[in-house]
C-alpha cells in the first residue's frame, strides 16, 4: 500500500552540520522502505520556539535536539515525559496527533543499551561507578545507571556548583568528589564514564590517571570523535574493557525512530560501520 504522506524529521542544533543523526535515520528509512527524509536543521537558540511550533504545520513527525537546545526546549514543549523531567533536558520531540509537542530524553537509555550490547553480563550494581562531568550528558547517563540499579555513583566535576546542582535535582545515592581528588575516586570502582567534552577532537585529553583503577573495571566514554579517545586508549593499554561513545548515539535513536515512524530499527554492524566511516 502506498504511504499516505512523506515522512519527515530532523535534528535542530547550532552548529548542526557535524551531526551524524541524518545519516543514521536516513539509513533506517531506506532500510525499512519508508519514503521520507531526516534533515539537519540549523536553528539558533532565539529561533527555537518558532522552529518547534512549525513542526506540526510542516507535517514533521518530530525532531532531535542537540547543542544548545536540550534544556531550552523544556520551556516550549506542551508535555514532558517524566524521564526527561528528571534528567532536566529533552533530546527528542514527538509531534502528537493533535499537533502537540511532546518532549523525551533517550540519551540515558541509549547509553545503557549500548553498554549491555557491548559487554555481555554487565551489571550496573557490580560496584561503584565514577561519572566524570556534570553536564547534560552526565545527567542522562546517571539517570540511566540509577534506573538500571547502580547503587553507588561517585560524581567528579571540575566545577563543584554544577555537580551540586545535579545531585540536588536528580537525587539518589550520588557522592560528589572534588576535582583535585579525581584520581583517587577510581579506587575500587567497577566502572568509569567520561561525560565531559575532554578527549574530543580539538580538545585536550581528559586529565585522569587510571593508576588505582582495578584492571577489571569497565571504562567508557560518551565522546565518539575520535572513536578511541585518549582515555579509552590508556584503559585498553592497561587491559581494562572499554566501550566507546558511538553506540550511545546509535541506540538513543531507536526509540525516536519508532515514535516518529512506527518501526523499531536495529543497530547492526553494517550501520555502525557506515557511521564509523564518517568519523
Ligand atoms: N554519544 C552520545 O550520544 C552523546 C550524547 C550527549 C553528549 N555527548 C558528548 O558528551 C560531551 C559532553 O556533552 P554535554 O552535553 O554533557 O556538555 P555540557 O552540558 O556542556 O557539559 C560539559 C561537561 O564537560 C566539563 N568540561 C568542559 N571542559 C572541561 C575541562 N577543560 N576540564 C574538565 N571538565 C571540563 C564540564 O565541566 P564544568 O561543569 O566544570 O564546566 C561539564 O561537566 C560532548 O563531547 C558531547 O558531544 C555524546
Amino acid at each position: 500500500m502506498a504511504q499516505e504522506r512523506f515522512l519527515m524529521a530532523g535534528v535542530m542544533g547550532w552548529p548542526v552540520m557535524h551531526s551524524r543523526s541524518p545519516r543514521l535515520h536516513n539509513y533506517w528509512l531506506q532500510k525499512h522502505g519508508l519514503a521520507g527524509v531526516y534533515v539537519p536543521l540549523g536553528i539558533k537558540i532565539e529561533g527555537l520556539g518558532a522552529a518547534l511550533r512549525a513542526l506540526p504545520a510542516l507535517g514533521f513527525s518530530g525532531c532531535n535536539l542537540t547543542i544548545p537546545h536540550k534544556v531550552e526546549a523544556l520551556k516550549i514543549v506542551d508535555n514532558l515525559d517524566p524521564l526527561a523531567k528528571r534528567i532536566g533536558a529533552a533530546n527528542c520531540i514527538v509531534v502528537g496527533p493533535d499537533g502537540s509537542l511532546n518532549g523525551f530524553n533517550n540519551d540515558g537509555w541509549g547509553y545503557i543499551e549500548n553498554v549491555v550490547d557491548r559487554v555481555p553480563g554487565w551489571r550496573a550494581d557490580a560496584g561503584p561507578v565514577v561519572v566524570v562531568g556534570a553536564g547534560g550528558g552526565a545527567r542522562a547517563v546517571i539517570v540511566g545507571l540509577q534506573d538500571r540499579g547502580a547503587r553507588e555513583i561517585r560524581l567528579v566535576n571540575r566545577s563543584p556548583e554544577r555537580a551540586a546542582a545535579l545531585v540536588a535535582q536528580i537525587g539518589g545515592s550520588i557522592t560528589t568528589i572534588a576535582w583535585n581528588d579525581r584520581n583517587r575516586a577510581l579506587d575500587g570502582a567497577a566502572m568509569v564514564v567520561n561525560t565531559t567534552s575532554q578527549g574530543m577532537v580539538g580538545q585536550p585529553a581528559l586529565d585522569l590517571s587510571l593508576d588505582v583503577l582495578p584492571k577489571t573495571a569497565l571504562v567508557s566514554d560518551i565522546v565518539y570523535t575520535p572513536l578511541e579517545t585518549p582515555l579509552l586508549a590508556a584503559a585498553r593499554k592497561r587491559g581494562n574493557p572499554t566501550v566507546d561513545g558511538l553506540g550511545m548515539l546509535l541506540h538513543q535513536a531507536r526509540p525516536a525512530f519508532k515514535a516518529w515512524f512506527g518501526v523499531l530499527p536495529e543497530v547492526t554492524a553494517e550501520l555502525r560501520q557506515s557511521i564509523e566511516a564518517t568519523l
